[in-house]
């Protein structure tokens, strides 16, 4: 039989509030643009998890070819992820992870590593190996999604060897977004005079706790460490001087539409895509937004 030739792809997206998300849609449709024979069908979960398995039983009832997925949360939509590839669907997770590894590929940043540079970034700010001292803000992203589990494990892997850091707060959900971040940490800041480091789960979130310090003059007195390093966004950040580094984390948007169609085409793929990562502080934000085009040299 002649193989099939042309392709519809599922996209379930999990939101769409983060300029990183709007980036990673405009990686897959760009992709997608240059083959004439896929069409890519993008949905937004609206940060909902019912919207997102709807979407998700849209596509298998569609009968779609491919489908994408980048979940909200793990528990929440691993039943239908599941579902979607046992009813012999290729199914690609992307950036998020769901509780079990039935699908076809998982493609995303290494967030335990990602986690564990920015922790030793922390300790070197705070004085270096076994002689850091200081004390330490937390902002998690969303509680029920794997990226914000590896980027705590991996941070305080690194972190909790040295004796003088100390944690000044408990696991708190910023669920990725600005203003929840912005409210953590000005509760964090009423109740502790000093704070050294506030490591924020991605970049939004960095710059609203960012927010809240110059609102009452505080800024100065701490750094600022977010995740993502969107060139006209973290970098940017960096570059002002509002964050003190961020940690490069590529959209799979790209990635998953060559995946999907090589897979499509009867070729080999790997079960995990691991993409790779890099440190941006004020050292090399400059050349990275010059190279963007997004400063005048
Ligand atoms: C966007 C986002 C990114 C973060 C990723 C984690 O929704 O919060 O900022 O790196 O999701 O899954």
């Amino acid at each position: 039989t002649l193989a099939k030739d042309t392709f519809i792809i599922g996209f379930s997206q999990a939101t769409t509030t983060e300029p990183w998300r709007l980036l990673f849609n405009q990686e897959a449709r760009s992709e997608a643009a240059k083959h004439p024979n896929v069409t890519l069908l993008v949905r937004n979960g609206q940060d909902s998890v019912p919207k997102q398995v709807a979407d998700m039983e849209e596509f298998i009832a569609r009968k779609v070819d491919a489908i994408l997925i980048s979940p909200k949360e793990a528990d929440g939509l691993t039943a239908v992820v599941n579902k979607a590839f046992n009813a012999g669907i290729p199914v690609f997770v992307l950036d998020r992870d769901i509780s079990n590894d039935h699908y076809t590929q998982f493609i995303g940043g290494d967030n335990i590593l990602i986690g564990r540079t920015a922790g030793a970034y922390a300790v070197e700010l705070l004085g270096g190996r076994g002689k850091a001292k200081g004390t330490i803000v937390e902002i998690w992203g969303g509680m029920k999604s794997t990226p914000a589990h590896d980027r705590h494990n991996g941070f305080w892997e690194v972190v909790s060897k040295e004796a003088g850091i100390k944690l000044l707060n408990k696991a708190e959900d910023g669920d990725w977004k600005q203003d929840k971040a912005y409210e953590i940490a000005a509760n964090a800041m009423e109740a502790h005079d000093r704070i050294d480091v506030i490591y924020a789960h991605n970049d939004p979130m960095a710059y609203g706790a960012y927010l809240a310090a110059s609102d009452i003059k505080r800024e100065k007195d701490i750094a600022f460490i977010g995740i993502d390093a969107i060139p006209g966004e973290g970098v940017m950040w960096v570059h002002e001087g509002k964050l003190d580094a961020t940690f490069l984390y590529k959209t799979p948007g790209a990635d998953a539409i060559r995946q999907a169609l090589m897979f499509l085409q009867g070729k080999e793929i790997d079960k995990r895509l691991t993409l790779p990562t890099q440190r941006i502080t004020s050292k090399n934000a400059k050349d990275i937004l010059l190279k963007h085009k997004l400063i005048k040299p």
